[in-house]
């Protein structure tokens, strides 16, 4: 039965890629983590779930894996992801991003493996000249990160063309969140995001937070963005192998909730849902940062059928506020 194919999680051990794992096996198909524990974290996958420790780029490794396990679908979230950083150190960016893509896009074509799932960005559509963004938007990455993201995209597109391969890239809007049932959630050594320094400073793990500019064009002069839960994420991706296991198109496609919130209101939700206020500060703009970044999702839920179950940031934040408690617990 189709919905039963194996299924190689690259970077499995990650935020994302761990709710795609538990996900992918409620939905009954057999998962195998290939993960090089660089930034993820093995006990972030149920010890019952195979586990590869290694990197998606070593073909050798991927060709046996697929070999090993009869592997039909390949979802690739392994990479680097944080964008300051891929400003500082670019080649890294196209290394661990594009190259190995590279490499994981020919093992799969060599071994017959003709459906793959690639983790985009938003990011590739840099400062966009409106919003809601639509897939066929300019794509303009303002950051190496983004560029890297892109030109695997563009790597997808030209081998489709040329092999019996076809796959769907998803571009993800901002990721918030964490599983419901608290087996998992995200775990950055320097929090960068949001959501995540406005809980950890509401935890009293830092003094304090920063707004990053408040002189936007938007209705409170803060950035506005659109976040998904990551649990809703990872549903796409199964959706996403469905769809092309019964023949669907390959397709770029948008993964948002299609309404924006500001530094602010999320940080005023965060206050809320934890019972604690914490001092806020107000700075200049962080580089590169748009105004405002909202998702035209409307091809993902009409071609994949995808309807998120917990698009209220609230429950986003509790979510997450939940999965920060109970972490800063365990430690
Ligand atoms: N922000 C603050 N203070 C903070 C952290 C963030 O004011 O301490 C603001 C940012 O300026 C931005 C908003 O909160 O307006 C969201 O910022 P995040 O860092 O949480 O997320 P980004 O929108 O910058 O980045 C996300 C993904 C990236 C992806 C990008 C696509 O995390 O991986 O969207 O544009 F590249």
């Amino acid at each position: 039965m189709s919905e039963q194919i194996p299924v190689l999680i690259t970077g499995g051990a990650g935020y994302i890629g761990s709710h795609a794992v538990l996900a992918f096996g409620a939905a009954g198909h057999p998962v195998v983590v290939l993960d090089n524990l660089t930034t993820g974290r093995r006990e972030a996958v149920p010890s019952s779930i195979p586990f590869v420790t290694g990197d998606a780029g070593d073909n050798d490794l991927v060709a046996q894996t697929i070999q090993e396990h009869d592997i039909a679908a390949v979802v690739h979230f392994a990479g680097s992801i944080v964008v300051p950083e891929s400003v500082a150190d670019p080649l890294k960016y196209y290394r661990n991003n594009t190259g190995v893509s590279c490499n994981l896009i020919q093992a799969c074509v060599t071994a017959g493996v003709r459906h793959f799932i690639f983790s985009s960005t938003a990011a590739v559509y840099g400062i966009p000249d409106s919003v809601p963004v639509p897939e066929d938007a300019p794509t303009v990455p303002i950051n190496p990160y983004g560029t890297s993201k892109l030109m695997t995209e563009w790597v997808l597109r030209d081998t489709a063309a040329a092999h019996d391969f076809n796959y769907v890239a998803l571009r993800y809007f901002n990721v918030a969140g964490a599983d419901p049932q608290g087996r998992t959630g995200q775990c950055s050594a320097n929090a960068t995001h949001l959501i995540e320094v406005a809980i950890k400073t509401a935890q009293g793990l830092r003094d304090d937070m920063e707004i990053f500019g408040d002189d936007f064009d938007t209705p409170d002069g803060t950035g506005v963005r659109d976040y998904i839960h990551v649990a809703d994420l990872a549903d796409a991706h199964v959706l996403a192998v469905r769809h092309l296991i019964g023949g669907g198109r390959t397709a770029v496609l948008n993964l948002g909730n299609q309404r924006g919130f500001s530094v602010r209101e999320v940080i005023e939700t965060v206050q809320r849902i934890s019972g604690r206020s914490f001092p806020v500060k107000t700075g200049p703009r962080r580089a590169g940062d748009p105004a405002g970044l909202v998702a035209d999702a409307s091809t993902a839920r009409r071609l994949l059928g995808w309807r998120p179950q917990r698009a209220e940031l609230d429950t986003q934040v509790a979510d997450a506020w939940r999965w920060q408690q109970s972490r800063t617990k365990e430690q």
